[in-house]
């Protein structure tokens, strides 16, 4: 090798590790308002309101910190869109990542960037394995359970009844359906069960047909309150909302809550968006804090019996 060309390789050898060493020193010297940390946010739809206000809710609370600034992709319920959003964020060097993954598919990527030494957040819906930071969600489980425990009371023990559920390769739904149907016990017989992948539209086509095939329904269970509002508007215009009790999950203030309000549910209960929780354990990570591999939030039930009073809780 000669003596110029071995020189140039060794120039621009010099060149990358100080632009390496540069990108590096600027991430040592973050968390000020001047030079904020930066948290990229990845969610998986935007297109439905209780992740519209699981956006809202972080962005509210990461306003009340000048050290971080956070930026979000919207996924639009595609696994391939979301990987590539938690590459680009990796590469663009942030220093934690939020990721609220559409399903368990999300998994390698979220292992990935926790081999790359990002701390990783996960929201809601659980990856498999151990490789993240922290998983922050509800206890579907217990939502389930409690819903499966309130349908057998308000029936009586028996009656005919519709599941529909969410996207079954995400953990809530999975969890939501296994809690519901311990608490129902054997009385209650489930007519209809379908998917409808937490989406309003989806919910409202299965209902038809669950209706088509079905003279008696007493009441619909739902996996979150897009899917009862898509199944009560169904069941409306075949004419037969009146005879079907409603129930659903999430119980936002201006969605599951208003619906119970106007007597369209008959129950719902409370799923945290987990934004404020998302931001608080992003501040004790990038401040060098021990944080729980896991934190689970609670519920509360609203009826119409209670709903003027805000609610109970689930214990
Ligand atoms: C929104 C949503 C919520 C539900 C949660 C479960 O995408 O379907 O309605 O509670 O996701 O993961």
């Amino acid at each position: 090798m000669s003596f110029r060309f071995s020189r140039r390789i060794l120039l621009v050898l010099l060149l990358l590790c100080s632009l390496a060493c540069d990108k590096d020193e600027d991430k040592g010297t973050r968390g000020t308002k001047d030079n904020p940390w930066v948290i990229g946010m990845s969610q998986c739809n935007l297109g439905e309101p209780w992740r519209e206000q699981m956006n809202k809710d972080i962005e509210a609370a990461a306003k009340k910190h000048d050290k971080i600034k956070v930026v979000f992709k919207d996924a639009q319920n595609d696994n391939d869109t979301q990987r590539t959003h938690v590459e680009e964020f990796i590469t663009q060097g942030v220093d934690l990542l939020i990721i609220s993954p559409k399903d368990t598919g999300l998994t390698k990527t979220v292992a990935e960037a926790f081999d790359k030494k990002v701390p990783v957040i996960v929201l809601d819906r659980a990856v498999d394995g151990d490789k993240f930071t922290v998983f922050i969600g509800g206890d579907n489980k217990v939502i389930g359970r409690a819903a499966g425990d309130w349908v057998k009371k308000t029936l009586g023990g028996k009656g005919k009844i519709v599941e529909l559920r969410g996207l079954m390769t995400s953990t809530p739904a999975q969890d939501r359906h296994n809690g519901f149907r311990e608490g129902l016990g054997d009385g209650i017989e489930v007519v209809f069960d379908a998917e409808m992948d937490w989406l309003e539209g989806k919910a409202r086509s299965e209902m038809e047909s669950a209706l088509t095939r079905n003279k008696e329904i007493d009441l619909v269970y739902a996996h979150n309150d897009p899917g009862a509002h898509g199944a009560y508007l169904a069941a409306k215009a075949a004419g037969r909302a009146k005879e079907i009790k409603f129930v659903g999950i999430d119980a936002l203030p201006h969605e599951g809550v208003r619906y119970v309000e106007q007597g369209i549910l008959a129950a719902t209960f409370t799923y945290p968006t987990l934004g404020p929780e998302a931001i608080d354990t992003a501040l004790e990570i990038l401040e060098g804090k021990k944080v729980p591999k896991k934190k689970t939030l609670g519920t509360r039930i609203f009826t119409k019996d209670n709903v003027a009073k805000g609610g109970e809780d689930v214990k």
